[in-house]
């Protein structure tokens, strides 16, 4: 992969970070998602909520039974996940819900769409084009909107710049380049007070993502699970910027290094991501991860687990009781504060 972007910078000059970025990730011929095995899994290069455990898809249900209700139980109802993985949310979500609605997996990697079809026959399963026409429901993207291409800008003296990658001999390198229009205009309405050095995401591919999934939704809700947060909560890490790579659950190699062999990541600006929605008249609101679990009935259903464990201590037999502590587990990394609980939920609704 690096040998072919190298190739396109000898063609072209340097490239723009999310020309580099959609490469890495998502070129037919080894980019990371696009070429590679299944991704997101035990054995992956990240471990995310719902194969951390079935409950998110379980309280997710609950999120989306609301919805159609609201909706008034609309025929065609249709619950669509944006980035599906393995098909792990929708296997759990779609279980738990007590009717069956239309569902769709719209993914880029075509071993997770290769997955999902094998597990859950029942689901439409789309490339990154989507399913054609509008439809109601509920569209869930989790983790999926931080892997989205931006470009880098670093705030200087004298104004924005531009980090466009080159190449130098053998290997490709960060170079300086002016600032567009469009990444400047972005930058003036969501970067912030950034410091003289700072480094800012622009995440134009994210809000051209949510204009487009709003355009496809009649009625009903879009739930982006992910890390990040406000323009103005993201301030703090704009010294170095967040973009940054993952292999085997650990932080990888710089982003230049292994482009096709890491995944690329970069916090989500939710207040880019809600004004895009607003802007296609959708309400927003956003709220922890924790918070949002726990108003779904999840905090009950740990007490009520631990209640039952510590039973199970006096009375019960040890198999019973290591489930039990093992589901508590599982609850408890979904809403730990300092991990997947401190993730930003924003739903966009109509
Ligand atoms: C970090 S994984 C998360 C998978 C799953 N949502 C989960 O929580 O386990 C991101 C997934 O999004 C997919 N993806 C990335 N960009 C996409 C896009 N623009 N459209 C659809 N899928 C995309 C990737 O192929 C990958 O499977």
């Amino acid at each position: 992969m690096k040998e072919r972007i190298a190739a396109e910078i000898a063609r072209r000059g340097p490239i723009p970070f999310e020309r580099f970025m959609e490469m890495a990730l998502y070129d037919p011929d080894g980019g990371y998602f696009a070429a590679g095995p299944l991704r997101s899994h035990e054995r992956g290069d990240f471990l995310t909520s719902p194969e951390v455990s079935t409950e998110f898809g379980i309280a997710l249900a609950r999120f989306v039974e609301r919805e159609y209700h609201r909706l008034g139980g609309p025929p065609g109802f249709m619950v669509m996940e944006a980035g599906a993985g393995s098909g792990s949310l929708l296997a759990s979500l779609l279980d738990a819900l007590p009717f069956t609605p239309r569902a769709a997996a719209v993914e880029a990697s075509p071993a997770a769409r290769e997955a999902v079809g094998a597990r859950l026959p029942q689901v439409e399963v789309y490339p990154r084009s989507g399913p054609p026409g509008r439809f109601r429901g509920v569209v869930i993207a989790n983790e999926m909107v931080d892997n989205l291409p931006v470009a880098v800008a670093v705030r200087g003296a004298e104004g924005w710049s531009e980090r466009w990658v080159g190449a130098d001999g053998a290997g490709l390198v960060l170079v300086e380049a002016p600032v567009r229009p469009e990444v400047s205009v972005w930058l003036d309405a969501y970067a912030g007070e950034v410091p003289v050095g700072g480094v800012v995401e622009c995440q134009l591919e994210a809000a051209a993502w949510m204009d487009r999934t709003a355009g496809l939704l009649e009625a009903g809700s879009i739930l982006v699970i992910d890390y990040g947060g406000t323009a103005e909560g993201l301030l703090p890490r704009r010294r170095e910027g967040t973009l940054r790579t993952y292999r085997s659950h650990l932080p990888g190699p710089h982003p230049l290094d292994a482009p096709g062999a890491s995944d690329l990541t970069s916090d989500v600006n939710f207040t880019a991501l809600m004004e895009a929605a607003m802007e296609r008249g959708m309400e927003c609101e956003m709220v922890r991860q924790d918070e949002f679990l726990a108003a779904l009935g999840l905090a009950d259903r740990l007490k009520r687990l631990r209640r039952k464990e510590l039973e199970l201590a006096r009375t019960g037999g040890p198999m019973e009781r290591l489930r039990v502590r093992s589901k508590v587990k599982e609850i408890e990394t979904l809403i730990d504060p300092r991990g997947l609980g401190g993730f930003r939920i924003l739903t966009a609704r109509r």
